[in-house]
């Protein structure tokens, strides 16, 4: 490596950290570290590194979402042009084929990039080289059955990079790298590390951020929450890889609407309290209230037959009534958080979640909302339920309100509506 880290420094120089990391050997590593530390980067420096030399081997690329996936993919393909330019032009033509899934081949060997949504559809190829971007946010269960059976005829290697995500199995995985067990690297480091990130940008994140989310994301420090209302156990076993084609409803609708500074969100869940889809969420952003209302009649009208739950405290009120005039077939019933309705709302959900009872797509910005939920006590004894610091939750909000007015198995079957097409706005 470093004799290839040598020839392609006109094209391509790590930083120091991204140096160890490309230099490390072992058969399992665990990479976390903070956004735009170069985790992506230094992977199609190392993919790259194996496909020019012999022999041929298998590589898979495999992110929460195939456009993750694909971010990797085309940093290989750029670097490939790059090298071949300035370089060598003494390498075979190759051509990237995009459908149904990125695929690379070249004098040999291939390199594939998929999203870990379908793990079926992975299971029984093999690999010599499995590369997990954005790692903390697929399922344990996709690794230990999928991935690493997939490596184990070929005694392959399994590079798992991220910025942190809880106490879950890719925090138990870099533990395991930290204790100095056999076979597995690990390394943890900041932001700051990529000299490439301003230290403009790395005050104007903190300054913006809490304490917290800036220790999560930019200093790749694990944290659960203090009083966590979600476990991130129970996130993790929501997040969903076969997915259904399609949804027959019930479905029911939980709207927040932004107050000040934070989002408008909407949450679509179909199903009834025993089984349930979060089978789309969106949220908005915007000075004018007349155009985020258009937005969310937009969503809602993908869903004929809905129930639409939302919240008008305060400013609320005001677009929850827009949102009447424009919706009349509908049924649509305000809501005003109590501090009393506010605990069913946050009980009805993780109600769902701890008995795997809600399923949802990989989707990081819901599952970070969802981890920084915490109750606390305020000094006149109540409790308070929200965002720890000043994080978002909007998300959670209107999944809540839908999670606490889910029929029950009964009053759903009433309830059918047209088949819809899954959408995550
Ligand atoms: N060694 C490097 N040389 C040039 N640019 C780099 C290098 N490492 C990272 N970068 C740039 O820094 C930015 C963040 O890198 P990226 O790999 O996307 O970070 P991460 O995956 O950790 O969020 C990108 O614009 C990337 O091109
Ligand atoms: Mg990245």
């Amino acid at each position: 490596m470093e004799q290839f880290l040598q020839r392609i420094a006109g094209i391509w120089q790590p930083h120091v950290g991204q140096r160890e990391f490309l230099l490390a050997h072992a058969k399992t590593r665990a990479l976390a570290c903070g956004r735009r530390w170069g985790k992506t980067e230094a992977c199609a420096v190392d993919v790259l590194h194996r496909i020019l030399r012999s022999p041929p081997s298998r590589q898979l690329m495999v992110a929460p979402t195939l456009e993750q996936a694909k971010i990797l993919f085309r940093r290989v393909c750029r670097l490939l042009d790059d090298y071949q330019r300035k370089v060598t032009k003494d390498i075979t033509k190759y051509r990237p084929k995009n459908t149904p899934f990125p695929v690379l081949e070249f004098e040999g060997h291939v390199v594939t990039a998929r999203s870990g949504h379908a793990p079926d559809s992975l299971r029984g190829d093999e690999a010599d080289h499995v590369i997990v971007d954005e790692a903390a946010f697929v399922p344990e269960a996709l690794v230990t059955e999928v991935l690493t059976p997939m490596l184990s005829t070929t005694d392959g290697y399994l590079t798992c990079i991220s910025t942190p995500n809880g106490f879950n199995w890719f925090w138990r995985l870099f533990d395991r790298g930290e204790r100095g067990e056999d076979g597995i690297w690990s390394r943890r480091s900041p932001s700051s590390e990529n000299p490439r990130v301003s230290r403009h940008f790395l005050a104007a994140k903190k300054n913006e951020s809490s304490p917290r989310s800036f220790e999560v994301e930019y200093e790749a420090v694990f944290r659960e929450a203090a009083g966590a209302v979600f476990t991130q156990e129970s996130i993790d076993d929501a997040r969903c890889y076969e997915w259904p084609s399609s949804f027959s409803g019930p479905f029911t609708i939980g709207v927040d609407w932004a107050k000040t500074k934070d989002f408008t969100a909407v949450a679509i869940v179909s199903g009834t309290r025993d089984e349930c889809w979060l089978v789309g969420l969106a949220r908005f952003h915007g000075p004018h209230f007349q155009d985020i209302c258009a937005q969310v009649v937009e969503v809602i009208r993908r869903y004929p037959g809905a129930r639409i739950f939302q919240d008008s405290t305060g400013l609320g009120v005001i677009a929850a009534e827009l949102l009447r005039s424009q919706l009349p077939r509908f049924s649509i019933t305000d809501i005003t958080f109590t501090s009393g309705g506010k605990e069913e709302m946050v009980c009805a959900l993780a109600r769902l979640l701890g008995n795997k009872l809600l399923r949802m797509q990989p989707n990081p910005v819901l599952e970070r909302e969802l981890a920084s939920y915490v109750s606390s006590e305020t000094s006149a004894g109540n409790i308070r339920y929200g965002a720890k610091g000043s994080e978002h939750d909007d998300l959670v909000t209107a999944v809540m309100l839908a999670a606490r007015h889910l029929p029950s198995r009964l009053s759903g079957c009433i309830r059918l509506a047209p088949k819809i097409q899954f959408s995550y706005a």
